[in-house]
């Protein structure tokens, strides 16, 4: 504690205290890994996913009541220097195209809406990611909305999110038919305030992109919670421009939320290469990140955000509907190409081609062609995975599990869990287990504790790629060929692409 009865900063002033509870920092927040580096996605026999969503329909199995929506739409009007998610170009010449794309959207929800495990379920949310649902025609958007309005039933009064890329977002007429179907949470990267680094990594969109986005909410009187993502840890951006830039977005949009992510590296998207070619500067040491970290948590918290979850800081005490869903704790369906789905103890993956996924609608209902189990024990793993992120866990809900798994499994996670304890990354508080803040700031090395064990060759690689070694905290360089980037580029195409 200072004299002043706070507690002692670890990574920012003049005399940090600098812990370092892991062998290397990760700079990855795992918020899709259970799917992303952890499982082969091979396609099952088609009598396979059928029998398996049979099995889907007895209600006896369910192990959440609720289940929510994800819907993916994969275009971009440009595509950003960092960026792994599932995107497409945005068809310029040919708006036909999305229409057809949402004509899909349409046929896939409602083939779910015919299934009993789904229809007969509480429904707690719709999210439209992306990619940027915003490149939609207008036209397009609005029919999705009315869709939905009509085939999920309680749709008036569920959390809805539409993502958006700002400069899209804006356009005439969007907002409006938004607001008019009730869409209560708007969801758009800013990424950073710093123009200079904003166009090094490539958005296209500008400052007075954003500035209308808020402008046009405002004079609509729209209420939607704002919730924006944001970078650190980026090319040349230094520990007081970030600092100074988390005050401006404070003072100018004021947020409802604010998703912070650790920049990703991947090789070689266009990012990692221009750092390599050594055309864009090299982001800060590992020390200025973790002073990032506690900046943000320190700054946000002041100023009466609640860390809702791991990267996230909200307005709002509880995390939303989706995240929850997003960290394994209650089933999510996935709709368009790319979507992943969650329900009880199966995962599957929709195709990640749009002519693809289109051709499985069309003959099948259901485009996945992966749906398959990963027992009580793979549920578990995800549960455990995202805990770091949820940064709650039921000791009841442990022991639920510890009665279905096998007693070395178990045996594996407690002692993991009892590593953390001792860290002081994580806190026993009687009924549950809460993650601290120095936990917070490490979360992705939590998780990748939990993760370990299920790593392919794919996901170790990777992993370890994502970690900053502790001997290297003070090197200049971040960036090297290695034999970890030679082999991600040879593998580029088995990796999985994002969606949010
Ligand atoms: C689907 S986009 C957000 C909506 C919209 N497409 C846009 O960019 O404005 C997903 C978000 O994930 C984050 N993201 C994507 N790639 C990332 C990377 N390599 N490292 C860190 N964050 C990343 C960015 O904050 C990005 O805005
Ligand atoms: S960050 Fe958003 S706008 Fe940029 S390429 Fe990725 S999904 Fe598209």
């Amino acid at each position: 504690m200072t004299q002043t009865g706070q507690p002692q900063p670890y990574y920012l002033g003049d005399n940090p205290s600098r812990p370092v509870p892991f062998d290397g920092v990760m700079t990855v927040s795992h918020y899709i890994m259970p799917n992303f580096a952890t499982m082969d996605w091979h396609q099952v026999p088609r009598e396979k996913v059928i029998e398996n969503i049979h099995s889907l329909q007895d209600p006896g199995g369910n192990l959440n009541d609720r289940i929510m929506m994800y819907i993916h739409v994969p275009y971009c009007k440009s595509f950003c220097h960092y960026c792994n998610f599932n995107r497409f170009h945005y068809p310029k010449q040919d708006s036909e195209r999305l229409e057809r794309y949402t004509d899909y959207l349409i046929k896939e929800i409602d083939w779910y809406m015919r299934q009993p495990y789904v229809r007969e379920r509480e429904f707690t949310a719709v999210y439209v990611g992306g990619g940027s649902p915003s490149t939609l025609p207008t036209s397009a958007v609005e029919r999705l909305s009315e869709h939905l309005s009509k085939v999920v039933p309680n749709f008036d009064s569920i959390e809805k999110s539409f993502t958006g890329e700002p400069r899209t977002l804006r356009r005439p007429g969007l907002l409006d038919v938004l607001k008019d179907h009730g869409w209560n949470r708007i969801t758009f990267g800013i990424e950073t305030l710093n123009e200079k680094i904003h166009r090094k990594i490539g958005r296209l969109d500008t400052r007075e992109d954003v500035d209308a986005v808020f402008d046009r909410m405002r004079s609509l009187g729209y209420t939607a919670d704002t919730c924006v993502d944001m970078m650190y840890d980026l090319p040349g951006q230094t520990l007081e421009g970030f600092q100074d830039e988390l005050s401006e977005l404070l003072t100018c949009y004021d947020p409802s939320e604010i998703d912070l992510f650790t920049t990703i590296y991947l090789p070689y998207r266009p990012l990692h290469k221009l750092i390599m070619d050594g055309r864009v500067e090299q982001p800060g040491s590992p020390w200025q990140l973790l002073a990032m970290r506690e900046h943000l948590y320190d700054t946000l918290s002041a100023a009466g955000y609640h860390n809702t979850i791991a990267e996230t800081w909200s307005k709002r005490p509880e995390p939303s509907q989706y995240q929850t869903a997003h960290c394994a704790r209650q089933d999510i369906i996935g709709v368009g190409c790319a979507a992943r789905g969650n329900v009880r103890d199966m995962v599957s993956i929709n195709p990640e081609k749009v002519d693809d996924w289109q051709r499985n609608v069309d003959e099948q209902g259901a485009s996945t062609e992966t749906l398959q189990s990963i027992g009580y024990e793979g549920v578990l793993d995800r549960i455990m995975v995202m805990f770091p992120r949820y940064k709650s866990l039921e000791k009841e809900l442990l022991a639920d599990y510890a009665a279905r798994i096998d007693e070395d499994a178990f045996e594996r996670v407690r002692a993991v869990l009892d590593g953390h304890l001792a860290a002081g990354v994580i806190d026993d508080e009687g009924d549950r287990f809460t993650v601290t803040k120095l936990g917070v700031i490490w979360h992705g090395n939590l998780q990748t504790d939990y993760l370990r064990h299920t790593l392919n060759t794919k996901g170790e690689v990777l992993m370890n790629h994502l970690t900053e070694a502790r001997q290297d905290f003070d090197n200049e360089n971040r960036f090297d060929v290695t034999p970890e980037t030679v082999f991600i580029k040879e593998h580029d195409a088995e990796y999985p692409r994002l969606m949010k």
